[in-house]
């Protein structure tokens, strides 16, 4: 069975479900494998210009899978290297936009942090449950939590297994937007396809200058911004998106 459907819903988007209905998409080591690849993949695809992740209307993801956990060890854990699947995720320059419904949770709401939007049905709800499993987040499930909400609301958080109600979320800055129940994936294409149609190497400049930005002081952070933004003067996309604004004609971008 595919554990990660893939499809094309617009020119230029990418989409991937999770499909472990049965266990509300926990994830095994085969579907981080498949989700490694497809992300892989995907990157290097010159056709696409952004990807949607999501799961289905009860679950995006339930965290690990845990029968599959209860029995392994330190040494397992190292083994599996699950880092290379992150990474693959972590380091992928096109946009990722998660669109949740149902159940984001543990290495679920961990996935979803890894994307660069997040949609939420109303339904949705997200939680770091780890502690009540005597273990803890272990891919960015402390980090970027706290980078998203802050610190006060990352400790009751993580330290009680308390899940946030997709509002909640939008309030906390989690998410990005909520949309009716069942109704993320809809949006999520929607905001795709008005990604794909801007100029793609600015799109990758700001997603690489922001993320990069977050982890150094604000001087250097300013100096990467304008190193990428002079940079974007010299694409032929931004002479197309200027000539297009001044002669009123819609331009589409080469990516060059
Ligand atoms: N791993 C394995 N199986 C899971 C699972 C998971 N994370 N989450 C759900 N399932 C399975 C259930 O065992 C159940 O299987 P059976 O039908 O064979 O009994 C099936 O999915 C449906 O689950 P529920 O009956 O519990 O469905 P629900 O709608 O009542 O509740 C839920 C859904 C709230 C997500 C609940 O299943 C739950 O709490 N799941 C565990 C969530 C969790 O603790 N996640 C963190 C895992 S650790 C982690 O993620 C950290 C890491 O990377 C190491």
């Amino acid at each position: 069975m595919t554990l990660v459907i893939a499809d094309y819903p617009r020119e230029h988007v990418a989409l991937l479900r999770l499909n472990r209905p049965d266990v509300r998409n926990a994830l095994n080591p085969e579907l981080r494998a498949e989700l490694r690849d497809e992300f892989d993949r995907l990157s290097d695809d010159k056709t696409i210009r952004a990807i949607i992740i999501t799961g289905n209307s009860k679950a995006f993801a339930a965290g690990a899978d845990i029968k599959g956990m209860v029995d392994i060890g330190a040494g397992e854990m190292m083994a599996r290297d699950d880092e290379r699947n992150w990474a693959a995720i972590r380091n992928c320059r096109k946009p990722v936009i998660a669109a949740i419904d149902g159940y984001a949770l543990g290495g679920g709401c961990e996935l979803a942090m890894h994307a660069d939007i997040i949609v939420a049905g109303e339904s949705a709800i997200f939680g770091q449950p780890e502690v009540r499993l005597g273990i803890m987040p272990g891919a960015g499930g402390t980090q970027r939590l706290v980078r998203a909400v802050g610190k006060h609301r990352a400790m009751l958080m993580l330290m009680t297994g308390e899940t946030m109600t997709a509002a909640e979320a939008f309030d906390a800055g989690l998410v990005s937007k909520v949309v009716e129940r069942d109704r993320a994936v809809a949006e999520a294409i929607k905001i795709a396809t008005s990604i794909a149609a801007m100029p793609p190497l600015a799109v990758a400049e700001i997603k690489q200058v922001l993320l990069a930005g977050m982890e150094v002081n604000l001087d250097t952070a300013l100096m990467l911004e304008r190193r990428a933004a002079y940079l974007l003067f010299e694409t032929e996309d931004k002479r197309t998106a200027m000539e297009g604004f001044i002669n009123k004609n819609k331009p589409t971008f080469s990516g060059s």
